[in-house]
């Protein structure tokens, strides 16, 4: 099955469940600060979609217990919010997913907790980049390799580790459709973008190549990850549009 293509007026209303997920990832990311705990982030983040008339498209997801994912230093993705107190130095991933009149938008960053170490620092910006990098590479024609050529070349370069198990996806009407967006690949492979078609890219940056251990989530198939030495783990995501010459970020702010 190739990607799904939205009609320009399903694009709008993309483009506005997409900003409102910025929105609430900016919001919630002005609390993040030490002493806060990432239950605290999911219902500020939960509060603010409620108050735009969306709901949170993660809450029941094959079971899944919160509103958002929150993960902290090691953890690589899907952290689940509980009664966790953020302290200084830390690093944490918000994920946030809002879902309004049909369509789902899907954004993340890592924010500093207080003052943070170089290296915290380094492997944040560099997330952050790789992600663009990835954005970028998509031009006139491409495939979701030249995304992940391009992320992948970036992470090595800066002496990071890309996750190779789970990567962005198509969104739209569905939350996680085709095609899948790895963060390594070769120019000119995988699934061909189709303009009017939407994505996310999202890479995970470890800093070493140790790999992850799955963590089973009580009630739910979705599982959350952490780097099986504990090493430090960042992520960006932005939604985008796939046009005739290349993407269009829907999720900025
Ligand atoms: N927002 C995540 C993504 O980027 C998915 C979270 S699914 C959940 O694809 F169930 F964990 F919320
Ligand atoms: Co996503
Ligand atoms: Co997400």
């Amino acid at each position: 099955m190739p990607m799904p293509v939205y009609s320009p007026d399903e694009i709008r209303t993309m483009e506005h469940v997409c900003q409102l997920a910025a929105q609430a990832l900016y919001h919630t990311g002005k609390f993040v600060r030490p002493g806060i705990t990432t239950d605290e982030l999911d219902v500020i983040a939960n509060d603010f979609m409620l108050s735009k008339g969306a709901k949170s498209a993660c809450i029941g997801y094959h079971g899944y217990p919160k509103y958002t994912c929150t993960s902290v230093n090691e953890v690589i993705c899907h952290g689940v919010p509980d009664g966790t107190i953020l302290k200084e130095g830390d690093i944490i991933n918000i994920d946030v997913t809002a879902l309004k009149d049909g369509f789902f938008g899907d954004t993340s960053a890592t924010f500093y907790v207080g003052q943070v170490s170089d290296e915290a620092r380094r492997i944040t910006e560099a997330a952050k980049e790789a992600m663009m990098v990835g954005i970028n590479a998509i031009g006139k024609d491409a495939t979701t390799g030249d995304i992940g050529f391009a992320i992948n070349k970036y992470a090595t370069k800066m002496g990071y580790h890309v996750v190779r198990e789970i990567g962005g996806h198509g969104i739209g009407r569905k939350f996680h459709d085709e095609p899948f967006v790895p963060s390594f690949g070769k120019k000119g492979r995988g699934d061909r973008l189709r303009p009017g078609g939407m994505i996310t890219v999202e890479p995970m940056i470890n800093q070493t190549a140790t790999g992850m251990i799955d963590h089973e989530i009580p009630g739910s198939t979705v599982q959350w990850y952490t780097t099986a030495d504990k090493c430090l783990s960042a992520q960006f995501e932005h939604t985008v549009l796939i046009t005739e010459e290349g993407a269009r970020i829907l999720t900025g702010y």
